[in-house]
């Protein structure tokens, strides 16, 4: 099923089932976010929000062989006034926020420049995996203005103080190998490979228990936003919550009965 956008492609159930698969749309502008494209991408995660039972993971990727996404649109932001600019960071914002917060895992197939918003909508995401051929970085201050997507809150929980300034202050463009070894992607695999070692990421995901993974997904979470004994205590709720579940007794069972497991999402 594809849902009609201008800037966006919306895909559930295509090429996977059980996954919906957000592409941004504008190849010839290597995919920049514009004012429209984050109000699309606002609605396509209350698409996903709406079926989250019914999907189990989400895959957001780029159109075209370039690009990922190159960024904010700069064309129009140097059109801002401070009011609007503010309106506009604060929109790309709150829609990250929606894409991090969704309940399943929501990979990056970042397929070539991930600079600016496109590292903050590739950090929103909980798993990174890059062909070879990428270009990774915040250039922003090389353009006057800071990552405002919540690059520099992401990026300095993600890889620490010392190498987020680093990348800020200098503006440095990583190839994909030297964002592996900083641990801001998690994968680079070939760029001829790219779709069949997305769709085996993709699929080693689907083996779970969706249950599961959304509770230790939002485990994982809350260590960033709460101290230690918050986030034990969610986490304790969490695993209980998981053993309510059809899912944990067949995923138990299966391990001692020697087969795969089947898991139902109940
Ligand atoms: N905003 C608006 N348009 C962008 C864009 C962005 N962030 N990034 C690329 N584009 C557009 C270019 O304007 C060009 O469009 P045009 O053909 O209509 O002129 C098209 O995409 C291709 O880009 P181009 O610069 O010609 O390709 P390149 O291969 O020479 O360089 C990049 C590719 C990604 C290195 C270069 O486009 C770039 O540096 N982009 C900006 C990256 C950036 O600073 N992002 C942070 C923004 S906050």
């Amino acid at each position: 099923m594809e849902f009609d956008y201008r800037t966006i492609k919306l895909l559930l159930n295509d090429p996977f089932e059980k996954v919906a698969k957000i592409v941004i749309n504008r190849p010839d502008k290597f995919n920049a976010l514009n004012s429209e494209v984050i109000r699309e991408l606002d609605l396509a995660i209350n698409e996903i929000e709406y079926r989250k039972k019914e999907i189990w993971a989400v895959i957001v990727t780029g159109a075209g062989e370039k690009a990922f996404i190159a960024g904010a649109d700069i064309a129009e932001m140097v059109k801002f006034t401070p009011p609007e600019a503010r309106y506009f960071l604060h929109s790309a914002q709150q829609m990250l926020n929606r894409l991090e917060n969704l309940p399943m895992p929501v990979i990056a197939a970042i397929n070539g420049f991930a600079l600016g918003g496109g590292l903050e909508t590739a950090l929103a995401c909980d798993i990174r995996i890059a062909s070879d051929n990428s270009l990774i970085g915040l250039p922003e201050v090389t353009l006057g203005i800071i990552p405002a997507a919540g690059g520099t809150q992401r990026l300095t929980r993600l890889v620490g103080v010392g190498t987020s300034k680093y990348l800020i202050l200098t503006g440095a463009k990583l190839s994909a190998s030297r964002a592996l070894s900083l641990g801001i992607v998690n994968e680079v695999v070939a760029r001829d490979k790219f779709d069949e070692e997305v769709e085996r990421l993709v699929k080693t995901i689907l083996k779970m228990g969706p249950v599961a993974l959304s509770a230790a997904k939002t485990s994982i979470q809350t260590a960033l936003d709460e101290n230690l004994r918050a986030g034990l205590e969610l986490e304790l709720d969490k695993a209980v919550e998981c053993f309510q579940t059809q899912d944990l007794r067949e995923g138990m069972n299966a391990f001692l009965g020697r087969r795969e497991a089947e898991f139902k999402g109940k």
